[in-house]
């Protein structure tokens, strides 16, 4: 059986790790095509993945890079489009949310191929967020939907799915975590940076809606620092939001030591790096997706500088709090995680680091009918 899996950003390579390695242990059974759409293309945004993550190199690289969202879902989509009619695989795998996915799921679905989506029926239902409808999209399209949780097969029944379509799988990303979270302890990130285990908190902010406006940023900025006076906040900084505090003129808002309380810009940090860091964090403030959910694998608390998630079960069964992006909503959600415990969390059903596992059984099963 043709297996062709993508990739295209940093959060896409540990949902797809897992699932490479599934395969591969039934190695016989399947040939498995790796595409990079290369949406992501900074060596600390991908390639510093594949080496932290032992992913094979991919079989095609399109090289799409930056772009507006037109031009970067349509540059997918012309430069796959050679690659899926010269495979013609029997599933075509894509994850998550972002444009690479999308646009990957359009053309293998308009050249009759059969697309599964692994972490399908996650919304926000905030239709400003390019995600929210590049989730609903993809899952429309798709004749697989692999969920990570109940909640999302409900979004799913909801839309129309047909349930035979849905299967709750439990969550790959997860399947990461759990089997890098030893040699993340072992690398002792914090060691680099000089700080205490426990004395920090880490800090992640690349939405749109959070860093395209001056006001908006400086008020986020702002508050983190006025809500943790003695706490240093590190803050591994997307190439997207660097451009923005360059641009606004706001770097001399951060602090210049580790050694110092306040935010400390890095570089984008690699998988085993970051996770090493949230591992014995304080706290963790994010706007990602995938960031509440290993945080509450890890039992960090978690503030999400978002109105919205995706992934409420983050919040019901883990360490979760959404804070909002206001001054007050920031400034309650800090001091609450605060005074929370860490390592208190409830693992969600099937975060177990099978997920990949029942993915490939369900293939086997819907393909080879062994
Ligand atoms: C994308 C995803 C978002 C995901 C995020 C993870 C979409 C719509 N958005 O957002 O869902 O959470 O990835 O990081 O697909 N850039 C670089 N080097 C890189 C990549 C990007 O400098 O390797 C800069 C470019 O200026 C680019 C900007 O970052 O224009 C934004 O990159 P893009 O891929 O458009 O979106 P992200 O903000 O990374």
């Amino acid at each position: 059986m043709k297996i062709l899996s993508v990739v295209g950003t940093r959060p896409n390579f540990m949902k797809v790790a897992p699932i490479i390695k599934a395969l591969d242990r039934k190695r016989p059974l399947f040939q498995h095509t790796l595409v990079h759409t290369g949406q992501h293309y900074d060596e600390r945004m991908s390639a510093s993945f594949f080496e932290d993550l032992k992913m094979p190199k991919p079989d095609f690289e399109l090289g799409v890079g930056s772009g507006s969202h037109a031009q970067q879902t349509a540059a997918v989509m012309t430069k796959i489009e050679p690659v899926l009619l010269g495979i013609m695989p029997d599933l075509v795998i894509v994850v998550g949310d972002v444009n690479s996915t999308l646009a990957c799921a359009l053309t293998a679905r308009k050249l009759n191929l059969t697309v599964a989506h692994v972490e399908a029926g996650l919304r926000s239902f905030d239709m400003t967020m390019p995600e929210e409808i590049n989730r609903l999209c993809t899952d429309t399209i798709s004749d697989i939907l692999f969920t990570t949780d109940v909640l999302a097969n409900e979004n799913l029944y909801r839309e129309g799915a047909a349930k035979d379509k849905v299967h709750f799988v439990g969550n790959v990303m997860i399947d990461s975590l759990l089997s890098q979270i030893k040699v993340a302890e072992r690398l002792a990130f914090h060691n680099t940076l000089g700080v205490q285990p426990g004395s920090y908190a880490t800090l992640t902010l690349h939405r749109p809606s959070n860093v395209d406006d001056a006001t908006k940023l400086t008020e986020i900025i702002d508050t983190i620092s006025a809500a943790m006076p003695d706490i240093l906040v590190v803050f591994p900084i997307h190439p997207r939001t660097r451009k923005r505090v360059d641009e606004f003129g706001l770097t001399g808002r951060f602090t210049d030591s580790p050694a110092k309380p306040g935010i400390f810009l890095v570089e984008p940090l690699g998988y085993l790096e970051f996770l090493s860091l949230n591992q014995r964090a304080r706290l963790v403030l994010t706007d990602s997706g995938g960031l509440q959910e290993e945080t509450t694998i890890l039992g960090i608390p978690c503030v999400t500088l978002r109105e919205n998630t995706e992934r409420p079960i983050t919040v019901t069964d883990g360490t979760n709090r959404l804070a909002g992006t206001t001054r007050s909503g920031i400034m309650s959600a800090i001091k609450e995680a605060l005074s929370s415990k860490t390592g208190s969390a409830r693992h969600p059903e099937k975060w177990d680091g099978h997920a990949a596992e029942r993915i490939v059984d369900v293939i086997v099963e819907q393909f080879l009918q062994l």
